[in-house]
């Protein structure tokens, strides 16, 4: 049985004096264990929102999602999240963003300590345990949170556009660290990207989405061999068939929307759950906000 069964899924945001928008049609794939999927496709064809239902942050209009024979109806720790950005915890410690989820838990100090341990030696962070994230490069950064969403051993790891905000040297040196992290850990991933390049150097799957209810318009299994070499004849051929995969999925129909949702007015339940990462985002700006300035003060 796969470890992620995505079954028949819809979600329609309720637009005000506007048709609903069907964001999602009844989508359905599922993901293997181990497997490292990446969802492409253009803007507004709902791969966040497909992640965020994955994280059981946004319910479902109609279908379920199922990991591991259970169905996912709530956010838990089974699935890791990382938000775009990495959004840490600004005012904590490494040490302390990565145990965050196991002083949630109220885990005992020793598996605590042992965790740290073992994460802080995938992620190659030994020595920075006791830095603040405004004192790590943005590589650091990007590991402390991929190793704070495995902390409580996770099932499957979900990142937004992990690597949305960097520039194009970087990512791609960010991606040969993700994707040693990741092979290290032996996790089943499911990212959204926006970059056919990076896809196709993470990923064992490539989900083509379209901008008409988020249709699949392709699932393209990547065979290459890791380390990936981006230079080879496989590699480029696969970028360019996504591409044009993307290019003709852009095409297909999308909704205008209103900049003020109807769901405000018409779904306080939805309106909850959904507005969580947007609240969560203006809670870490605020936050960083203050603490980079604190934290610069304090050491630099
Ligand atoms: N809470 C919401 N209320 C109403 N509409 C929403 C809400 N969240 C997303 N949408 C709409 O649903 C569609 C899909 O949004 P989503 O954020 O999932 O797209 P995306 O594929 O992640 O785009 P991008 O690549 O730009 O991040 C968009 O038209 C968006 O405006
Ligand atoms: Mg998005």
């Amino acid at each position: 049985m796969a470890l992620l069964e995505i079954k028949g899924i819809t979600k329609i945001f309720t637009q005000n004096k506007k048709p609903d928008h069907i964001v999602l049609e009844n989508m359905s794939f599922t993901v293997e264990r181990g497997q490292y999927v990446s969802l492409l496709g253009p803007s507004g064809c709902g791969k966040t929102t497909l992640l965020t239902i994955l994280g059981g942050f946004l319910p479902t209009d109609a279908g379920e999602i199922i990991l591991s024979g259970q169905k996912v109806e709530t956010p838990g720790p089974d699935r890791g999240f990382v938000f775009q950005n990495y959004a840490l915890f600004p005012w904590m410690t490494v040490k302390e963003n990565i145990l965050y989820s196991l002083q949630v838990k109220k885990s005992g100090k020793q598996e605590q300590n042992e965790r740290l341990q073992e994460l802080l030696d995938i992620s190659h962070l030994h020595g920075s345990e006791n830095k603040y994230p405004v004192q790590l490069s943005g590589g650091m950064q990007q590991r402390v949170a991929v190793v704070r969403a495995l902390a409580s051993r996770p099932e499957i790891l979900l990142l937004d556009e992990p690597l949305g905000a960097i520039d194009f040297q970087m990512r791609e040196l960010l991606q040969e660290e993700l994707a040693v992290l990741v092979e290290g850990a032996k996790t089943t991933v499911v990212m959204v990207t926006h970059d056919v390049n990076e896809s196709v150097y993470l990923s064992d799957r490539v989900i083509v989405m379209s901008s008409d209810k988020g249709r699949i318009v392709q699932d393209v299994r990547i065979d290459l061999e890791r380390p990936r070499n981006r230079q080879s004849e496989g590699f480029k051929a696969h970028v360019s068939d996504l591409t044009e995969l993307v290019r003709q999925a852009f095409h297909e129909k999308a909704v205008e929307l209103d900049s003020e949702p109807g769901f405000l007015k018409t779904d306080a339940s939805i309106k909850r759950q959904s507005s969580f990462t947007e609240a969560y985002n203006r809670m870490s700006s605020k936050y960083t906000a203050i603490n980079d300035s604190r934290a610069a003060k304090k050491y630099n």
